[in-house]
Order: C-alpha cells, then sequence, then structure tokens
C-alpha cells in the first residue's frame, strides 16, 4: 500500500482515528514514541532510537522493518496517536513468511478507545495479506492490560519457550571468537 493512504479506522472520542503506513516525515514522531513506550516498559535505559535511524532503517531498500501510523485529527492538523512496527520472520516448521510485531503503542489519552486493537487488526490483515503463517511478538509479563488486549484477540501465551538475547559488546565477542 502506498505510503499516506489510509488503511484502517478506530473510534477515537470525537474525532476519527486513520491507520496508515509511516513516511519517512513521520520518524520524528516514531521515536518520540518508542522513547514514551520505552519509559511506560521501564527500560529507558536501553533506548537509542533517533529519527535518523529510523529513517535509514525503516526507509532502506529494502525496509528493515514497517511502521504503521495512528492518526487524528487535531486543532494543528494530523496528529500521532499511536504506532505499530513490525518485521518479516519465517517459521521453517510452517515453511511460510511470518510477522513479528515489535512494537505497539498508543499514547495515554487515546488509550481504551479501539486505537491499539485497530492497528493491531492492521497487522494481522497485512501478514494474511502476504499469506504469513504466524503474527508474533513478545509482552513484558507484567503488562496485564496489552496482555488482556492480545487475549481479547484470539492471541495465546507460548509457554516453555525463553527468549535469548545476543547484544551489546557480547555480539562482536562472540562473532569474531
Ligand atoms: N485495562 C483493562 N483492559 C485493557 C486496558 C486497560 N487499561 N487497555 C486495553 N485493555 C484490553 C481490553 O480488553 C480492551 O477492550 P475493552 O476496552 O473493550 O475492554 C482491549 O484491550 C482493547 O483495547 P483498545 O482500546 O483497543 O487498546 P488501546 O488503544 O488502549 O491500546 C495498548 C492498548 C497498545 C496496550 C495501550 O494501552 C498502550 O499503548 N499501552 C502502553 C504500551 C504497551 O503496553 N504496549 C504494548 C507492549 S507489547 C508490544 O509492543 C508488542
Amino acid at each position: 500500500m502506498p505510503p499516506g493512504k489510509p488503511s484502517g479506522q478506530a473510534a477515537s472520542g470525537d474525532s476519527a482515528v486513520n491507520i496508515r503506513p509511516a513516511s519517512a516525515d513521520d520518524c520524528a514522531a516514531i521515536a518520540e514514541m518508542i522513547r514514551e513506550l520505552a519509559v511506560f516498559e521501564k527500560l529507558e535505559h536501553e533506548c537509542q532510537a533517533t529519527p535518523e535511524a529510523l529513517r535509514a532503517t525503516l526507509f532502506a531498500d529494502p525496509p528493515q522493518a514497517r511502521a504503521l501510523i495512528a492518526e487524528r485529527n487535531g486543532e494543528q492538523g494530523p496528529e500521532p496517536v499511536g504506532f505499530a512496527l513490525y518485521f518479516f520472520s519465517y517459521s521453517t516448521f510452517l515453511a511460510k513468511a511470518g510477522v513479528y510485531l515489535e512494537d505497539l503503542f498508543v499514547r495515554e489519552p487515546y488509550r481504551r478507545q479501539g486505537v491499539g486493537s485497530a492497528l493491531l487488526k492492521a497487522v494481522a490483515q497485512r501478514a494474511v495479506e502476504m499469506g504469513a503463517g504466524r503474527l508474533e511478538w513478545a509482552v513484558l509479563d507484567w503488562n496485564q492490560n496489552a496482555i488482556d488486549l492480545y487475549r481479547a484477540v484470539g492471541a495465546e501465551p507460548l509457554d516453555g519457550w525463553t527468549t535469548m538475547r545476543l547484544a551489546g559488546d557480547a555480539l562482536p565477542a562472540f562473532a569474531s571468537r
């Protein structure tokens, strides 16, 4: 879908919220919302995202990940109220591509109005359109509101799996060992 074309709607107070693919001009707003999400998750110390780094990765050829913006028409014009960011994965068991949802975020004043569900549905629609076998993501175990949303759309927790990460100095150290 071309950037800018609305691809979903949610009710938000007295003003509709449109969901559309992000453009390079949205990178400053996405960086701000990523930081707000990091603060919410008590992980601000891990957040290094800048608008420039987002532009270089989300709008590379091919893009390393894709973002959707939820936008409301405010008094000053269109205002970003949330985003979803996802990339493609692969399942050997299914021998099919999948979609990994990295972030889902709605700014506090706009929560509980269907925006998060609409963003998640827009990502699910893209997964179905591309024939993906799975849509997966991770959520912190204390984030009960988000878990309630995920359960409500039919997602199940994956018991028995531990997420592993090789990052920081440990990644190049291992790669060059
Ligand atoms: N209390 C209880 N249930 C909740 C709450 C809440 N505060 N928020 C959402 N839910 C559940 C309910 O089942 C709700 O349905 P209902 O309103 O009919 O009862 C359902 O989720 C859908 O709610 P939405 O209005 O569609 O969700 P919202 O727009 O509020 O967005 C989100 C949910 C994204 C979790 C938002 O609250 C948020 O941004 N929170 C902070 C950041 C966050 O937790 N992001 C997800 C991290 S995991 C990841 O990024 C992959």
